[in-house]
């Protein structure tokens, strides 16, 4: 048998663009498709199909531009023991650029994922459609857009941009769970030169789409990493918290985080000022196990947390206001980044906990201009429709919606505790008091005292948890320190939750 036609196409297809071009690659610091591969999986479990597809496009001189692959590598193999598909553009083909054969390929991979019940890793680096195939490529995306829809919540979609994405390419890894993004790669619409034909603005590649904008100010992206490498290894760590579909619970991690264990630094973590602001992050970790706790979208809308951690060595998927951004108040992109979060981890069988300290929303007509109530209606709906286990500790503040909105008993939450120092009311004393005893105010000869005076009556009566747990809206008040051992006792009582909901089509989230 002669193996050699196989060998050099082997060799051939391998070299994707060709030498030059996977070094000028490598010159940028990037490592090529194959390579990506290799770092994604475990050695030796990465095995490629389609590697000798090519297109059949003869327009603009695109018979004498054929390549083995077409420009993007596919297959399955193991990350951490656990079968995963993935694809990997090929930059050093036609700029990643996407036809039709290329499209079907990772089509192929999405469906046989789809099958397996696993999940999907893209590795994205692509000029967008393939001009020269016109509306082929139109047609691919929209194929591999439908499958994206198709498969959201039913096993998870991560997208990993390690260089530049344009146009179509922004949009499959925009529908997919994560995106994380090396420092050196940009995603956008239209670039800039179309930015500055349009609307006259001068701005760079990085400054239109950087990983910093889309980590800080659109909220595209959910991690910012140095390199490749690092995108790797947040990627396995996220994998970690994740089953590999909607059918399966996420795995377990035993480790050896003492469950009953009691942190006694908690009891002083809050200020006496309750308007001071205090470090929510660190109050997380000192309840979770091992302090492990993956901040997703650390730099957007940072007045609020959301991020996995562990409880006895099972995934949870943490909301908390942080009072060091805004006091911790609920605003537009606040809410949105939780929502989505929420869904994520109500999607996947992630238990939620949510840890509570929130002055309100945010007024003005910044906030009400642009849509505070329909963004906030999204946070409070995807609680509500969320039927994984479902905690919540009021650690300080809950007033007036933003009490509702962060996985109240009244929407269904399981389990909701309180520490003693928690404040629970309409609104804030002096804005309270301003209101219902505004003559008494106006009235007295000396408002300022008076206020102050009605502010801490109305403290003592209604800012304080126990009137909340005496309706039976808080399961009950707690110590600090024993947040932990009350958690998990609480998720295992309900790890096995199981609720229904009113057959439909689906609800109309108002998005
Ligand atoms: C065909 C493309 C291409 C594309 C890049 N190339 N994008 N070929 N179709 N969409 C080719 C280039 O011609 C070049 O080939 C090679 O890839 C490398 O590109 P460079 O421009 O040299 O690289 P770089 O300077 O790094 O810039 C990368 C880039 C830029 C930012 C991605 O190439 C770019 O702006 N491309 C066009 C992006 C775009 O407008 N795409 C939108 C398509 S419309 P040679 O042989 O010269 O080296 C779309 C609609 C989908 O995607 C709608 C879905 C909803």
């Amino acid at each position: 048998m002669d193996l050699s036609e196989l060998e050099q196409k082997r060799i051939q297809h391998l070299l994707g663009g060709g030498k030059q071009r996977q070094e000028e690659q490598r010159k940028k610091g990037k490592l090529t498709a194959f390579e990506r591969m290799n770092i994604l999986f475990d050695p030796g479990t990465f095995v490629e199909i389609d590697p000798f597809v090519t297109h059949e496009c003869s327009d603009f001189g695109m018979e004498n531009k054929k390549f083995l692959g077409d420009g993007v590598v596919t297959g399955h193999g193991m990350v951490d023991d656990r079968l995963i598909y993935a694809f990997s553009h090929d930059f050093t083909v036609l700029g990643g650029s996407l036809g039709i054969a290329f499209a079907t390929k990772v089509c192929k991979i999405m469906d046989l994922a789809a099958r397996q019940g696993v999940p999907i890793i893209g590795i994205n680096e692509s000029g967008g459609a393939r001009i020269q195939e016109g509306v082929d490529s139109l047609a691919g995306y929209a194929e591999i857009f439908r499958r994206n829809v198709k498969l959201s919540g039913v096993v998870p979609q991560i997208s990993l941009i390690m260089g530049p994405c344009a146009g179509g390419a922004v949009y499959s890894p925009a529908i997919t769970d994560f995106v994380i993004m090396t420092k050196s790669a940009y995603m956008f619409v239209t670039g800039p030169e179309v930015v500055r034909e349009v609307t006259n603005e001068n701005v760079t590649s990085d400054e239109l789409g950087g990983a910093q904008v889309h980590n800080e100010r659109s909220g595209v992206a959910h991690f910012l990493v140095e390199d490749e490498h690092e995108c790797i290894k947040v990627l396995r760590n996220l994998l970690s918290f994740i089953p590999s579909n909607n059918l399966e619970s996420p795995p377990r991690i035993v480790n050896k985080d003492d469950p009953k264990r009691h942190d006694e630094k908690l009891n002083s973590i809050l200020p006496q000022n309750p308007n001071q602001s205090y470090d929510m992050e660190t109050l997380i970790r000192k309840i979770v196990d091992n302090g492990d706790f993956l901040e997703v979208q650390k730099y957007w809308a940072r007045n609020i947390i959301v991020g996995f951690s562990r409880l006895d060595g099972n995934s949870v998927g943490v909301v908390a206001n942080n009072p060091e951004i805004l006091a911790g108040v609920l605003d537009i992109d606040s809410c949105d980044k939780a929502t989505r979060f929420v869904r994520f981890c109500d999607c996947f069988n992630i238990p939620l906990l949510a840890f509570v300290d929130v002055p309100g929303f945010l007024p003005g007509t910044n906030q009400e201009w642009g849509g505070i109530i329909r963004h906030g209606a999204k946070l409070l709906y995807a609680f509500s429709e969320a039927t994984v286990p479902r905690l919540t500790v009021i650690v300080r503040k809950a007033y007036g919606g933003a009490y509702d909105v962060m996985n109240s008993k009244h929407l269904g939450a399981d389990y909701n505790y309180a520490w003693p120092g928690a404040e629970i009311a309409v609104m804030g004393p002096e804005g309270a008091c301003s209101i219902i005893f505004k003559h008494d105010i106006v009235e007295s000869k000396a408002p300022e005292k008076k206020r102050a005076e009605l502010a801490e009556m109305y403290r003592k009566k209604f800012a304080n948890p126990y009137v909340a747990v005496s309706k039976g809206y808080l399961d009950d008040v707690i110590e600090p320190e024993e947040t932990r051992e009350r958690l998990i006792a609480a998720l295992k009582a309900i790890y096995r939750k199981r609720e229904e909901r009113p057959r439909r089509k689906h609800g109309n989230i108002p998005v």
